[in-house]
């Protein structure tokens, strides 16, 4: 199915860079959106705009005549609540609102993982599990999600809200469990597009990981059939970090070290994540 027009914000970011080409070849016009100066490498149908996720005025502008957002763009990690109401919070806000103004049809959110983090990871969590946020971080992904559901209860705008667990290469133990590779990414993406009716839908961003820890069974109607398995990296990555505090919370929670990090401060700094996990172009 080719798509009239597709707007990506988030496109110079790691997770956007690697969706730009493949989100190009579903529409005949492709607009990659983010608040730096420029893109390169942009695909023949593709064209750049830079707009302000705060800016509500910019956003409206962007959307015009989209038939949907895929909506990347956001602060990546727990930071103080200064810096993450704008982009985050009121910036999710200006996307499903501007989605509505311009008759957008779908939203497809990166949320997270960290909007359900204080669950243990024993408990098997499905998309039904209630919010349980780690962070403010964490926080402005619930709070997203209950826009994305009030903007279909009442305006008819559609959601699918991908709570992505770890996109970036395997280098720590939870990460055996919580990986989504980047072509997992880009067929979950796909899915989430081109599903013909989603209404509000939940779903897990994980790959067909053996020891993924959360439930997709709800899920099923978006046909998302992850197809790479970390197990290949567990042998290595178990030797090298030994025995686990089943205490500590990073260890036991779903949001890693985001569960166990003061509010306000990094929790990807204690991901360990490989220097080679950069934006693609
Ligand atoms: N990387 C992961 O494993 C992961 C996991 C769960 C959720 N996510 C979510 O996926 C999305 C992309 O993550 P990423 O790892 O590519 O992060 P990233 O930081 O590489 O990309 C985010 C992009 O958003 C842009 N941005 C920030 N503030 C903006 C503003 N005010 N206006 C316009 N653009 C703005 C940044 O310039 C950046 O290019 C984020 O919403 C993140 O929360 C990522």
């Amino acid at each position: 199915m080719k798509f009239k027009k597709l707007v990506l914000t988030g496109a110079a970011g790691r997770l956007g860079s690697y969706l730009r080409e493949p989100l190009s070849q579903m529409c005949e016009e492709f607009v990659s959106s983010d608040i730096v100066d420029t893109l390169s490498n942009l695909a023949p149908n593709e064209t750049y705009v830079k707009a302000d996720l705060t800016k509500l005025d910019e956003i409206v502008a962007l959307l015009e005549g989209a038939d949907m957002v895929v909506h990347f763009g956001a602060i990546g990690d727990e930071a103080p609540m200064d810096e993450l109401w704008g982009p985050n919070f009121y910036g999710a806000y200006t996307v499903w609102e501007a989605a509505y103004r311009n008759k957008v049809r779908r939203v497809v959110y990166a949320s997270s993982i960290h909007a359900v983090g204080m669950h243990k990871k024993s408990d098997f969590i499905g998309i039904d599990a209630p919010h349980r946020p780690d962070t403010f971080y964490g926080l402005a992904k619930c709070f997203a999600e209950d826009l994305a559901s009030l903007y279909w209860d009442k305006r008819g705008v559609e959601s699918v809200c991908m709570r992505i667990l770890s996109c970036a290469q395997v280098s720590n133990p939870r990460a055996v469990g919580s990986w989504l590779s980047y072509d997992d990414l880009i067929h979950l993406v796909k899915r989430a597009i081109d599903t013909p009716i989603t209404g509000f839908s939940v779903v897990y961003g994980v790959s067909n990981n053996d020891r993924a820890p959360v439930d997709n069974s709800k899920a099923q109607h978006l046909g998302y059939r992850p197809k790479d398995n970390a197990e290949k990296y567990a042998e290595e990555i178990y030797k090298e970090y030994g025995a686990l505090d089943p205490q500590d919370p990073s260890n036991t929670c779903h949001g890693g070290p985001f569960a166990s990090v003061e509010l306000g401060n990094s929790g990807v700094a204690f991901l360990n994540l490989n220097p080679e996990d950069t934006a693609k172009s």
